[in-house]
């Protein structure tokens, strides 16, 4: 039944119009995602008892926008763990999908908002390599979700359209298939971008730089779990470059960060690279708001500290997007202050400046009530406009729903 429009409907559409025209920043009330500001979402973390939907970050600041040149290894990466199992997704076969979900959105979509490192899990499956989750390396129907070249395909068109950009996968490798791995990146269009094994540093050297990746067009970093690939595919053996720490519950324990199995000890400097993985034995949207927040910072300096003073080159999460406020996204951003410029956050990193002769942080530069009222429900410290936004958002906005 259409209604004329009330006084309360009329100012709410009003004050929607001028509120989404202002782009919020981080920490400020919304109602939907095109309310904030780029890189921004809008969202509530209930299980840190923020019920006010505000901008949180979901997109890192891209490190080399700020400081250029640098090795690889001198940068951090926001990874996606198991980047293709996505919420609500069906598995391909047709089959109900019985396998637990990681993410909330496409890999193209994660490639968008600066995600560089997918981490995906490959079987032999029905004569092709699918992605897919599972027990004692087989691959079933209801544990399937799709074949892994529509995912490479995925990533080779955003290399194709992003021609600085730099992606790493990390495979979990259950393929015994006779180059298995090797026919499906070729068919995907994945070989060009390769970046060589004989390139990749064996002694805890520097990488190329991103420009040199750039310029010789390899922008495609591969690791494999099985050592055996490096010497028949030349898809190098992930813990020969890298040391990562214990993934799961067994690598959330506040003030521990074990190595893998797997990895040498997170001190082994004579592996380039660092690897910090923040998730839970089973994936748990509601949680990981939460754990994507103030446990992430802190699992990051946890590990730095037993890395051998060492800030992670890639940071692995489940729903990467999902956090209180600065998320996965703000764990990256300091982790490549520290590495780039040697500050506590990129953001304050500057084109040719000196390493460490840092700014004073944003965060600090902003008046007091404005840093209170990002972190907390204080409405006393609101300005006018967002206790208006925040009475029309939840009163009229109950009455349109009673409407
Ligand atoms: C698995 O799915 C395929 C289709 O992708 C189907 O042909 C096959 O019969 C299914 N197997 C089982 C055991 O359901
Ligand atoms: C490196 O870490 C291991 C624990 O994983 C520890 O036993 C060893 O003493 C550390 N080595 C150095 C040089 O700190
Ligand atoms: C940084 O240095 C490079 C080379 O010395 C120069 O081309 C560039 O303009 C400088 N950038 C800034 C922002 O000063």
């Amino acid at each position: 039944m259409m209604q004329k429009p009330t006084l309360a409907t009329t100012l709410f559409a009003f004050l929607l119009l001028i509120h989404s025209s202002l782009a919020l920043k981080e920490g400020q009330t919304c109602v939907a995602d095109r309310n904030c500001d780029s890189g921004l979402h809008c969202e509530t973390c209930v299980a840190n008892g923020n019920v006010r939907p505000r901008c949180t970050r979901i997109q890192p600041i891209n490190p080399t926008s700020k400081v250029k040149g640098l090795p690889f290894n001198r940068y951090s990466w926001l990874t996606t763990h198991n980047s293709f199992a996505i919420l609500g997704q069906k598995s391909m076969t047709g089959s109900v999908l019985l396998s637990p979900t990681n993410q909330q959105d496409t890999v193209t979509s994660q490639l968008k908002n600066g995600i560089r490192g997918l981490m995906l899990d490959m079987y032999d499956f029905q004569n092709d390599i699918w992605l897919c989750h599972s027990f004692g390396g087989q691959c079933y129907n209801y544990t399937a979700f799709q074949p892994a070249i529509n995912i490479l395909k995925e990533i080779q068109e955003f290399l194709e359209a992003n021609p600085y950009e730099i992606v790493t996968i990390f495979i979990e490798d259950y393929v015994t298939s006779p180059k298995g791995l090797t026919k499906v990146f070729d068919a995907a269009g994945l070989r060009k971008y390769w970046f060589p094994v004989t390139r990749m540093p064996k002694n805890g050297g520097n990488w190329p730089t991103v420009d040199d990746m750039v310029k010789n067009n390899q922008r495609l970093v591969v690791f494999t779990s099985k050592s055996s690939k490096e010497t028949s595919e030349g898809i190098a053996y992930e813990w020969r470059y890298l040391v990562e720490n214990q993934y799961g519950d067994g690598g959330m324990k506040v003030g521990s960060c074990p190595n893998r199995g797997e990895s040498p000890s997170m001190n082994t400097t004579s592996r380039s690279l660092v690897l910090v993985n923040f998730f839970r034995d089973l994936p748990d949207v509601t949680k990981s708001c939460k754990d994507n927040s103030a446990p992430l910072l802190s699992m990051v300096n946890t590990c730095f500290e037993a890395a051998g003073k060492r800030w992670p080159n890639f940071i692995a999460v489940d729903f990467y997007k999902r956090s209180d406020g600065g998320g996965a996204a703000e764990a990256i951003d300091v982790s490549n202050g520290h590495l780039v410029c040697g500050c506590g956050n990129i953001a304050t990193c500057k084109a040719n400046m000196t390493f460490g002769a840092c700014q004073l942080p944003e965060a600090e530069a902003t008046p007091p009530n404005e840093a209170a009222r990002d972190s907390s429900f204080g409405i006393r410290n609101y300005q006018p406009i967002d206790l208006l936004w925040y009475f029309s958002t939840t009163v009229f906005g109950g009455m349109l729903v009673a409407l």
